[in-house]
């Protein structure tokens, strides 16, 4: 769903009004809380009162009703009549699997809790996750219900910020498409089924791959899920490798490694494309600039321009062939050779 970007003054104004009345520090809470209630799904087929939805999400109907009333107040919600309420179109997006919902995102506590600790970055240059648990990903290997919360988040993400990458690109010229760091394959998925003649391989960690197996999501498909490290090395076989949103999670040594591991794997003549958003190099606003500082936090990672993703692919053996925008997005994708 494509979105208009905030103008920045506008954004701070607002955003230095509502710490006055103290709406800045609660309205995350009070949107996870309305999320994790599932108070959107309750009203998602018309207006209904509150008593009504409080009994719906198992609500102490007083609270619930201070929170409809706070949540209406944002544009949330509509307030029609007394206590009587019904979603706006922003609202409709608290709804699990409405179209760009951000639930899972609002749901993931386990960010914000890291971001208590985001001054240790700031004074040490590594992320949170690096010193508490090794790293973001070795924390996921080790705790499957992070990891599988994660997931979930990075599909209600892809859905929501480039779903026409697989709609709108030409897969005409590929054979065997690898997603490396496909993650529950949702994108490939979305691929396979825009491009049916293209076999698909779905490279990912261990546990995200035998997750992927017992849902079944491609079974009967003609795509083949392989389990490894990228670090160390990518299965032959492909023509087509794609790496969306999985080099920003990563320092530039990290890049490299990823990158070279892929160039090593690739069918000769073949073709690398890589989802990322790309930052600006003027002083404009971007959401890039604020991805890139939740991945120095969560991940170590990094978000990049143009040119500094055209270096790493140089010293990795590859060479930038072409950047396009993808339609409706902040994201855009870098094809290498
Ligand atoms: C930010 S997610 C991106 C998922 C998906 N490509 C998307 O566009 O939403 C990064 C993915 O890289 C995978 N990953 C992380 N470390 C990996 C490794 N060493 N080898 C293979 N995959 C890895 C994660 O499991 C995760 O699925």
């Amino acid at each position: 769903m494509p979105e208009p970007a905030p103008q920045p003054a506008l954004l701070l104004d607002d955003y230095l009004g509502l710490i006055d009345d103290s709406c800045v520090a609660i309205l995350p809470h009070v949107l996870r809380i309305a999320a994790e209630l599932g108070v959107a799904d309750v009203l998602a087929d018309g207006p209904r009162a509150a008593d009504e939805i409080a009994d719906a999400v198992g609500a102490h109907p007083d609270a619930l009703h201070r929170l409809l009333r706070a949540l209406a107040s944002v544009g949330v919600l509509t307030e029609e009549g007394a206590r009587v309420f019904r979603l706006t179109p922003a609202g409709h997006r608290l709804r699990a699997g409405a179209e760009g919902s951000v639930r899972t995102s609002l749901l993931n506590v386990e960010s914000q809790r890291a971001w208590l600790r985001g001054i240790d970055t700031f004074r040490t240059g590594r992320s949170v996750f690096d010193d508490q648990h090794g790293g973001f990903f070795a924390h996921k290997d080790a705790d499957g219900a992070s990891d599988q919360a994660f997931l979930q988040r990075m599909r209600e993400r892809a859905a929501r910020l480039y779903p026409r990458f697989a709609t709108d690109t030409d897969w005409s010229e590929c054979g065997t498409v690898m997603d490396l760091g496909g993650g529950d394959g949702y994108q490939l998925d979305a691929i396979l089924r825009r491009a049916p003649r293209l076999r698909g391989v779905l490279f990912d960690r261990p546990a995200v791959v035998a997750s992927v197996r017992a849902a079944g999501t491609f079974d009967g498909r003609a795509c083949e899920l392989a389990a490894g490290d990228f670090f160390e090395r990518v299965p032959a076989g492909a023509d087509t490798h794609l790496l969306c949103s999985v080099l920003h999670d990563w320092t530039d040594d990290q890049c490299v490694s990823i990158l070279r591991a892929s160039r090593a794997a690739l069918e000769p003549g073949g073709r690398l494309m890589i989802v990322e958003m790309l930052v600006p190099e003027d002083g404009s606003w971007h959401p890039s600039k604020w991805s890139d500082i939740g991945m120095m936090v969560l991940t170590g990672g990094r978000e990049r321009s143009a040119r500094e993703f055209e270096a790493l692919l140089a010293e990795a053996g590859y060479t930038l062939s072409a950047v396009r925008a993808v339609p409706d997005s902040a994201f855009s994708v870098l094809e290498a050779k």
